[in-house]
C-alpha cells in the first residue's frame, strides 16, 4: 500500500503539484515564517483585517469566560447556547431572512444544506467555477448535476429550459452560484440569474463567501448591494474570511431551516462550534455593518483601485488573480516575490484549470499603499 502512495506523491512532485502545510505567525498584515522572516501578506482572506481586531478578541474572551472553551455537545443535543442563537438571529437580521443556521465552517454549511434539501429526482445546475464544497455536496446528494460555463447566462438559460422539461412534478431545480469567485475575483451577474431562476421556477443558492464584508452598504455582500436578498432562497457564506473568525451559515426561510436542522448531517452529527466562535461572528457582523466597517470597506476599495491602476486590470472584489500560465512559472514568480518579502502563493491545477496557474493576490483594508506600490513594481 505504501508504494502506491509513494508513487502518487512522486507523480505530484514531478508535475510541480506537490503541496504541504506551512506554519506562520500573523501580526496585522505581516506574516512571519518559522525562521522569523517577515512577509507582507497578499494571500489571506482577511479582507478587513478583522482576524486580530481587539473588539473581536474581546468578544471571544468574554464568551469563553461565560461559556467555557467548547460547546460540549452537538447542536440538537446540548451544544446550542444563547451565543449560537444570537448569532443565527443576527445573520437573519442582516440578511433579511426569516431565519438562519450556523455551522462550524462554510464547507459544512454547503454540505448540510444541499444534502438536506436536494436528492434523487432533483437537478442542480452549477457555475463551472463553483467552489469544491458546492460541487462535492451537489455530487453527493444524488441529484442530477449540470454545469454551465462560467457566468454564461445563455447556457444557464438553455439548461434551465431543458432540465425543467425533464423534471418530474415533485422534482426541484437548484441553481448554485457565488457572488465573488474565489480564484478569479469576478462577480456573478446576480440580477439576471435571479430573473432566470424565477422564470423557470428554480431555487437559488448564492455563496457569498468572498462577498461578505466586501460588497454592499452594510457589507452583507452582492445580494445586499443589489437589493436582492429577499429573492434568494439560500444565502450561504463563511465567517472565516472577511468576518475574521470561523463558521458557515445559511440564511433562509424558517421552512428551509427546519429541513436543514432535521436532515443536515454536518449539523446533526458533529460537535456544535464553540460558543466563543458564535460570539465572535455576531460581533463581527455588527462591526462589518457599522461606520467602522464602512470605513474599512472604503479603504479596501481604495487599495483595490490602486492595485488595479498599477497592474492595469479591473479589480471588482478583494481578489485579483495574476495569471501566469504554467505551474512552474507560477511557482517561480511566487518564489521571486517571497525573496523580496511578499507572500502571494501560486495556485495550480486542480484548484484552477490546467495552463491557468496564477498568483492569487488578495487585497485588504489593512495593507499600506506603499506596500501595494512595491508589490506592483515587482509584478509589472
Ligand atoms: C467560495 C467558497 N465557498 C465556501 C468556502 C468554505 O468556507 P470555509 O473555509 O468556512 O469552510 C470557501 C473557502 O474555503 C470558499 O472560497
Amino acid at each position: 500500500m505504501s508504494t502506491r502512495y509513494q508513487a502518487e506523491l512522486a507523480q505530484l512532485r514531478e508535475n510541480e503539484l506537490f503541496r504541504h502545510t506551512k506554519t506562520w505567525r500573523r501580526e496585522g498584515n505581516l506574516l512571519y515564517d518559522v525562521k522569523g522572516k517577515r512577509y507582507h501578506d497578499f494571500s489571506s482572506n482577511d479582507y478587513l483585517g478583522l482576524s486580530q481586531h481587539p473588539t473581536l478578541i474581546a468578544a471571544a474572551q468574554e464568551a469563553m469566560a461565560q461559556y467555557g472553551v467548547g460547546s460540549a455537545g452537538s447542536r440538537l443535543i446540548s451544544g446550542t447556547t444563547p451565543a449560537h442563537e444570537e448569532c443565527e438571529a443576527t445573520i437573519a437580521q442582516y440578511k433579511e431572512t426569516e431565519s438562519a443556521v450556523l455551522f462550524a465552517t462554510g464547507m459544512m454549511a454547503a454540505h448540510g444544506s444541499i444534502k438536506a434539501l436536494f436528492g434523487k429526482g432533483d437537478t442542480i445546475i452549477l457555475d463551472k467555477l463553483s467552489h469544491a464544497c458546492l460541487i462535492d455536496a451537489a455530487r453527493e446528494c444524488g441529484a442530477r448535476i449540470r454545469v454551465f460555463p462560467h457566468n454564461d447566462l445563455n447556457k444557464l438559460e438553455a439548461l434551465l429550459r431543458s432540465e425543467s422539461e425533464k423534471l418530474s412534478k415533485a422534482g426541484q431545480l437548484l441553481v448554485v452560484v457565488e457572488s465573488v469567485y474565489s480564484m478569479d475575483g469576478d462577480l456573478c451577474p446576480l440580477a439576471e440569474i435571479v430573473a432566470l431562476k424565477e422564470q423557470y421556477g428554480a431555487m437559488l443558492l448564492l455563496d457569498e463567501a468572498h462577498g461578505l464584508g466586501v460588497l454592499g452598504l452594510k457589507g452583507m455582500g452582492l445580494a445586499e448591494e443589489l437589493g436582492l436578498q429577499s429573492e434568494i432562497d439560500l444565502q450561504m457564506g463563511t465567517l472565516g474570511k472577511a468576518a475574521g473568525g470561523a463558521g458557515g451559515y445559511i440564511a433562509c426561510s424558517s421552512l428551509l431551516r427546519d429541513m436543514i436542522v432535521n436532515r443536515g448531517r454536518s449539523l446533526i452529527f458533529t460537535t456544535a462550534p464553540p460558543p466563543c466562535q458564535a460570539a465572535v461572528a455576531t460581533r463581527a457582523l455588527h462591526l462589518i455593518a457599522s461606520q467602522e466597517g464602512r470605513e474599512l470597506r472604503d479603504k479596501l476599495v481604495s487599495n483595490r483601485y490602486l492595485f488595479g491602476k498599477l497592474t492595469k486590470q479591473e479589480v471588482p472584489s478583494a481578489i485579483s488573480p495574476f495569471i501566469v500560465g504554467e505551474n512552474a512559472r507560477a511557482l517561480e514568480t511566487s518564489f521571486r516575490l517571497q525573496e523580496a518579502g511578499f507572500y502571494a502563493p501560486a495556485v495550480r491545477y486542480p484548484t484552477v484549470a490546467k495552463g491557468a496557474a496564477r498568483l492569487r493576490i488578495t487585497l485588504s483594508a489593512i495593507q499600506e499603499e506603499v506596500v501595494i506600490q512595491e508589490l506592483c513594481a515587482l509584478l509589472t
